[in-house]
């Protein structure tokens, strides 16, 4: 539960999926489905305007009927417009759709599955790059579901640059992503006050050139599968 929480909290929010009730991904990507999301957020949370709301494509499940992009953006544009949204993101998403909603409306942020050993989404982060948007990697670890962290302390790239740079191998896999755009954001997940003390203490690693250039031999692994 989030309420009660600090004013200057940035607030960022999903919609486009939700669950049914054995716990599965289900789409609610229809306009009136992602303005009652928001709506509901906003109650829930106890705010008049959420920071950032990203707009998902990925939920998993039975796809829905087609839902115009123009009909989804049109939406969230008219939120932002009531002052209830502030910034508009997108998640899980493709180039394509990316370049087609920038023809709609400014975009934010994209949050997309990528890290170190998995780097099919670099189309996606030239784009932002060139557009200037706020890039999010989901699985920045390469996730909690598939043991990956220890997966990554096993590369032999990571491990020598972690033992020279004195840190963590999960340490040096957020700071090569922190290196790769200057609007990077990271969401690692954890249950672990140690490591959140390791996560936010990130910031501060500097990769040099030796360094970056040594992790471009890191084992490319490819997004997680389950
Ligand atoms: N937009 C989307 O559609 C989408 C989809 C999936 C996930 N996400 C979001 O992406 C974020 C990350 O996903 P994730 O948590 O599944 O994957 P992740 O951040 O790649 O990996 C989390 C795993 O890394 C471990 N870990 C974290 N910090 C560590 C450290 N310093 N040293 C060693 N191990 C460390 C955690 O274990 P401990 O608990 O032991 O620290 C956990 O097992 C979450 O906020 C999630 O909600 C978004």
């Amino acid at each position: 539960m989030l309420y009660p929480c600090p004013d200057d909290l940035v607030i960022a929010t999903k919609v486009g999926g939700t669950r049914d009730e054995n716990g599965g991904w289900i789409w609610a990507a229809r306009p009136e489905q992602l303005r009652a999301t928001v709506e509901q957020d906003l109650r829930t949370l106890r705010r008049d305007r959420i920071d950032l709301v990203n707009m998902r494509f990925g939920v998993g499940g039975p796809a829905p009927e087609a839902v115009p992009l123009a009909a989804q953006l049109g939406v969230l544009t008219e939120l932002r417009d009531e002052g209830k949204v502030d910034l508009i993101g997108l998640s899980t998403v493709s180039a394509d759709v990316v370049k087609n909603a920038l023809e709609i409306t400014p975009i934010a942020e994209v949050q997309n599955a990528y890290g170190i050993a998995n780097r099919t989404d670099e189309p996606i982060l030239d784009l932002c790059r060139e557009h200037d948007i706020a890039y999010v990697p989901y699985y920045p670890l390469g996730s909690a579901f598939t043991g990956s962290p220890q997966t990554l302390a096993a590369d032999p790239a990571i491990a020598s640059v972690a033992a020279k740079c004195n840190v963590s191998a999960s340490q040096t896999a957020l700071a090569w992503l922190l290196a790769h755009h200057d609007r990077m954001l990271l969401i690692p997940g954890t249950s672990s006050v140690g490591h959140l003390e390791q996560n936010l203490a990130v910031d501060g690693i500097q990769l040099d050139d030796h360094n970056l250039a040594t992790l471009e031999a890191v084992i490319h692994l490819g997004a997680p599968s389950f």
